[in-house]
């Protein structure tokens, strides 16, 4: 045993005050259809800057009522990173319209809009764009694409949280712009996700869809239990335990951003100094990160280093993780039904074999990140000569 302290890769922040927001909703009587949702949603817009938002079980869940109800289905194509989460193909998936990779730039991890045109065909009906490590995508370029060629804009935000380009936070881009709550992000709320888009009328409608396609919400009833039902819906909906909980998380917000600001710009100097390693960052002035994680990359005679690495970074207590661990065409369900052609997703491989994921958060103090990147330094420099395995 050692006394030395570990340091997770990420870990939820939770305070007296988030446990007593969810306390008093638990000693209330209203866990789901209540003020909580409806707040922590305009809060939220609050934050972002504008938009009408709708709390949702999750950020795969807002992806998927994203694609309905825009009528995206059979026969349609969507451009999809290959460097992202399966959850962002596999809201095109259940569609049934047919996800179209595009590799990523090697050094932000983002889609370009060059990268996108080149993949467009006459059945391209929308773009699902990823904000890759919390660094917002040159947007502006895409936008006036999508208007060229009449494209939708789905914007995948589950990283980006605090993340702007021009001073717009992402998500309010294009047509709807998704965010996760999941422990390990910027927020959490247990298990969540907001759907935010810039048009009022498709929020409301995507407020419908997520709650069985029922007509009227409970206080919107004259008559208690007395609804129609004239669309389609599932059931996606937030509870009031975490909405209050979101609440609580969001007005720490500035704090977490400022934190993670302030370990990037650390790590950036320290890995700044080693050679044959990169941190995936951005130098662009108009845009501003949310420092999702800080993803480090190995490259010539230090490319096969990356489990090496890992194990003593972990040997060390320093936990580790890797975003995103294949190209999402490389996983074996999108292989198997497309094929994979591994010369059109190169950038995104050297990635995902390549690159490993330090600490960052409020867990994580500024002394800490110099510990992890000597532990790396020492990682790299001990092992010339062997190499490690790529997956
Ligand atoms: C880019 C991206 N999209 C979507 C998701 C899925 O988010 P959720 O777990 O809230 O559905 C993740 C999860 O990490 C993600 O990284």
């Amino acid at each position: 045993m050692t006394d030395t302290p570990q340091i997770p890769f990420a870990r939820p922040w939770i305070t007296d005050e988030d446990r007593q927001a969810v306390l008093e909703v638990l000693n209330g009587h209203i866990l789901t259809h209540g003020p909580q949702c409806k707040s922590f949603e305009q809060e939220f817009a609050a934050f972002l800057g504008g938009g009408h938002c709708v709390s949702v079980s999750s950020c795969m869940a807002a992806l998927h009522l994203s694609y309905l109800h825009f009528g995206i289905g059979p026969g349609d194509e969507v451009i999809v990173p290959a460097q992202t989460h399966a959850a962002t193909a596999h809201a095109v998936e259940w569609v049934g319209a047919t996800p179209v990779f595009v590799d990523c730039d090697s050094r932000t991890g983002n889609l370009t809009a060059s990268a996108i045109e080149s993949a467009l065909t006459s059945k391209t009906k929308a773009i699902s764009v990823v904000h890759f490590a919390g660094i917002p995508c040159d947007m502006p370029p895409i936008v006036d694409l999508a208007q060229r060629y009449n494209l939708r804009i789905i914007e995948d935000c589950a990283i980006a949280l605090g993340a702007s380009h021009q001073g717009r936070h992402v998500g309010l881009f294009g047509d709807a712009g998704c965010f996760s709550f999941y422990p390990v992000k910027h927020m959490t709320t247990g298990e969540g996700g907001m759907f935010v888009s810039r048009h009022e009328d498709v929020s409301q409608a995507v407020a419908r869809l997520r709650a069985f396609g029922v007509d009227r919400t409970h206080t919107e009833r004259t008559v208690p239990g007395m609804y129609d039902v004239p669309s389609l819906g599932l059931n996606y909906r937030m509870s009031e335990i975490q909405a209050a909980l979101g609440r609580s998380q969001l007005r720490r917000m500035s704090a977490v951003l400022a934190h993670r600001t302030a370990l990037f710009d650390r790590y950036r100097k320290l890995v700044g100094e080693l050679p044959n390693v990169r941190l995936i960052d951005t130098d662009a002035a108009e845009c501003r990160s949310s420092y999702y994680c800080a993803s480090v990359v190995f490259e010539g005679e230090y490319a096969h280093k990356r489990n090496e690495a890992v194990e003593r970074l972990n040997t060390a207590g320093i936990g580790t993780s890797i975003y995103y661990p294949q190209p999402v065409p490389r996983m074996t369900y999108y292989r198997n039904k497309y094929g994979f052609v591994p010369a059109n997703y190169s950038r995104a491989e050297h990635i995902s074999d390549h690159s490993v994921a330090l600490p960052l958060g409020m867990h994580v103090a500024g002394g800490d990140v110099d510990r992890i990147v000597a532990t790396l330094e020492r990682s790299v420099t001990e092992s010339a000569g062997r190499k490690g395995l790529t997956r």
